[in-house]
């Protein structure tokens, strides 16, 4: 089938729109009209980073429009939110952690199906696609029925995509990821889409003080009136001197949502004893990071990575479709929306801080 998408041409290249072709479903997968699709900071670090030409995006929300034989969770005409892949066999997924399930990689970034097959093609040459078990830069979609989650019809689907990425990463690494308790220090270094949706979660929790650290005075401001008791500078202030200031000891959490491996420094350094420093940012490849031994061992400071928020898609992602409705997870506040052939300007916005969370709309 003749699908429209927008194709990642490399690192200085504009995205090109272009009609191509889409596989038929097979047995175990689902075919997606996509309403819309968030930008995600992972789709631009990727599109660096990807063998070219590929269409990326990985926060689709749409309907469904054909099932394979095998499929039981989705019918066509459902609602559904598209989240990451997984092998659902593995030790991880076997455990009921399919955010760090063995085969990760080839379901998420391998750029084709788990048996190599493509499932995009131009002119009958595979093109670099099936990214997060999706690639949602495009009118359509093919997904595996592991990582379609229905929602309820009466939300606001184009708003919803980002629940598949963004926002569950951000929610799911405070609510499933460090669960603190009410009355604890959180701190959140980077607010963008993760780090504010983080926010909100912390918020929700009751965590006290909440801290924002990030250089862009209206995402604090935004921080702010999303929950956050305090906003810091890092090009103002020491932001681990003035957290230690605002909470005497350190702060008990602490989430890097920013990539930057000298941030990931400032989120160890800024704990309390006991404290946990979850890593979220993607950085660099083969980045490494300077910690303190002494100040680790003597303070049984813990250092986690957190991947996709460590959500259970099928009943997070719902879970967080009610606190939207409820008017409790206000993402709609994060939102800037775009048409599908304005994508350059979505990603130039995103980089250069503009636009916090870039929600492509699909055309009809
Ligand atoms: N672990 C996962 O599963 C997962 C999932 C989604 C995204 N990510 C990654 O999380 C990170 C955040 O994603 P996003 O979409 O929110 O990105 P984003 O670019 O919108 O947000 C990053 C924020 O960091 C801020 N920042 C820059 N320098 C800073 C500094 N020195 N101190 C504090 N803040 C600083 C920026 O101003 C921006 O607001 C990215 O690296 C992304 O690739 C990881
Ligand atoms: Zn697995
Ligand atoms: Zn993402």
């Amino acid at each position: 089938m003749k699908i429209t998408a927008a194709i990642a041409q490399g690192p200085d290249h504009p995205f090109a729109i272009e009609q191509i072709d889409i596989d038929d479903p097979r047995p175990d997968e689902v075919l997606v009209r996509l309403v819309a699709t968030g930008v995600c900071h992972t789709d631009i670090f990727f599109r660096d980073l990807m063998p070219q030409p590929a269409v990326l995006g990985h926060e689709g929300a749409g309907v469904v429009e054909a099932v394979g034989s095998a499929v039981k969770k989705v019918q066509p005409g459902d609602h559904v939110v598209l989240s990451y892949g997984s092998c659902g066999t593995c030790p991880s997924c076997d455990a009921g952690a399919p955010y760090y399930c063995h085969d990760f990689g080839v379901h998420n970034a391998s750029g084709a199906r788990p048996d190599g097959t493509p499932t995009l093609t131009r002119d009958g040459t595979p093109l670099f696609g099936n990214f997060f078990s999706q690639s949602s830069f495009a009118s359509h979609a093919l997904a595996n029925q592991t990582n379609v989650v229905k929602v309820r019809k009466d939300a606001p689907l184009e708003l919803l995509g980002p629940l598949g990425c963004g926002v569950q990463t951000g929610a799911g690494s405070v609510m499933n990821g460090l669960e603190p308790l009410p009355g604890e220090a959180l701190v959140v270094f980077g607010a963008g889409t993760v780090g504010l949706s983080a926010i909100m979660a912390a918020n929700l929790i009751g965590c006290e003080p909440i801290i924002a650290v990030d250089p862009v005075a209206a995402r604090r401001d935004l921080a702010l009136s999303l929950g956050a008791h305090h906003g810091i500078d890092p090009t103002a202030t020491d932001p681990v001197a003035e957290i230690k200031r605002l909470t005497g000891k350190g702060a008990l959490h602490a989430l890097e949502c920013t990539g930057i491996p000298k941030v990931f420094e400032q989120a160890v350094a800024c704990l309390a004893p006991r404290g946990t420093c979850g890593l979220i940012g993607a950085p660099p490849p083969r980045s490494t990071a300077a910690i303190d031994l002494g100040n680790l061992l003597g303070k049984g400071i813990r250092i986690r990575g957190l991947i996709e928020g460590e959500s259970q898609i099928d009943a997070f992602i719902p879970h967080l479709v009610e606190l939207f409705q409820d008017g409790l997870l206000p993402i709609d506040r994060l939102v800037t929306f775009y048409e599908l052939d304005q994508i350059n300007e979505a990603v130039a916005d995103s980089l250069e801080g503009r636009t916090i969370k870039p929600i492509l709309r699909m055309p009809r």
